[in-house]
């Protein structure tokens, strides 16, 4: 019998203590499903009322049926779209009057294949929903009059990726875009200091319709390259998120905290 974890091996069942965020509200953007829902279903776990944003209503709508009643609200929209933001903003200031934590969890990779031949207007709508949608939905909760996230000490976690850190084969200007989001984290953190802690995490390849791609009909050897022979799973992330936005990670603020099941440093990449 070898040592360590097979790849049948789970995450370890989740013991919650407190309920670390009772009474305190939580937008998460593109949270009907994967990464953005495993987020959501955490912080609500705790006690967080969660806003939830994603482009299908009907999607989204099953997605908030999900929690218990009148703890989840889903709002529509692109997360590029400034008037979906403002809708959100305002709706979620009238509705709870409150904004405690952000969770910038949109991020886009419609191309595949070398980054020296991508088309420059794929680029450019990579660039803008994935690092100047992330700015965006900050500047919103920072400057909103009514949501009052600095006096809240507002926690900003934004989803970053191992690709921002690695090149990665085919995805190479997606990770372009992380390593920018992983730099603006750091720059808000200190900026925004010391009301406001800005934090990011960055996944390896996490069990979501968006990187099926990368793992369908593989998934054992995808995961012998991961040091816990396992690939990552929404709960996972969520798990990563609440840490930072918790009270737990009181002086930690600008670090991108890899969530990847040890891939990076064994060497390896997305
Ligand atoms: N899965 C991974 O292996 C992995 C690894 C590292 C980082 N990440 C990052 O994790 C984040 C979430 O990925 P995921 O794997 O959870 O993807 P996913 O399962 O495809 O979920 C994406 C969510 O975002 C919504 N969404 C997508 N584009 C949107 C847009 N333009 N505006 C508003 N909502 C949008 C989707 O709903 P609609 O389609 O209805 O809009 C859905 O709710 C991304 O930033 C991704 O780069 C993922």
């Amino acid at each position: 019998m070898t040592a360590g974890w097979s790849s049948e091996s789970r995450p370890s069942p989740t013991r919650l203590g407190p309920r670390r965020f009772e009474g305190q509200v939580a937008l998460i953007t593109g949270a009907s499903r994967g990464i953005g829902l495993g987020i959501a279903k955490r912080l609500n776990a705790e006690g967080a009322t969660v806003v939830l944003t994603a482009r299908k209503p009907d999607a989204l709508a099953e997605a908030v049926a999900e929690f218990p009643t009148g703890t989840a609200l889903g709002i529509a929209g692109k997360a590029d779209d400034p008037a979906h933001r403002a809708e959100v903003f305002d709706t979620v200031a009238e509705k709870f009057g409150r904004l405690d934590m952000l969770v910038t969890n949109v991020g886009i990779n419609p191309v595949y294949g070398p980054t020296v031949d991508i088309d420059l207007d794929a680029a450019r709508k990579i660039l803008d929903v994935n690092v100047l949608g992330t700015l965006a939905w900050v500047q919103g909760a920072v400057h909103h009059e009514r949501l009052g996230f600095r006096r809240n000490r507002g926690r900003i976690v934004s989803v970053s990726s191992v690709a921002g850190s690695t090149p990665s084969p085919g995805i190479g200007f997606y990770g372009v875009s992380k390593a920018a989001i992983s730099h603006l984290t750091t720059t808000l953190a200190v900026e925004l200091g010391p009301d406001i802690r800005v934090n990011a995490v960055a996944p390896a390849v996490v069990k979501t319709s968006f990187a099926r791609a990368l793992y369908e009909g593989r998934e054992d050897t995808v995961a012998e390259a991961y040091p816990l022979k396992r690939l990552g799973t929404p709960e996972d992330i969520g798990a990563a998120v609440a840490y930072l936005a918790s009270s737990d990670a009181d002086w930690i603020t600008g670090q991108v905290l890899t969530a990847d099941g040890g891939l990076i440093a064994a060497g390896g990449t997305a």
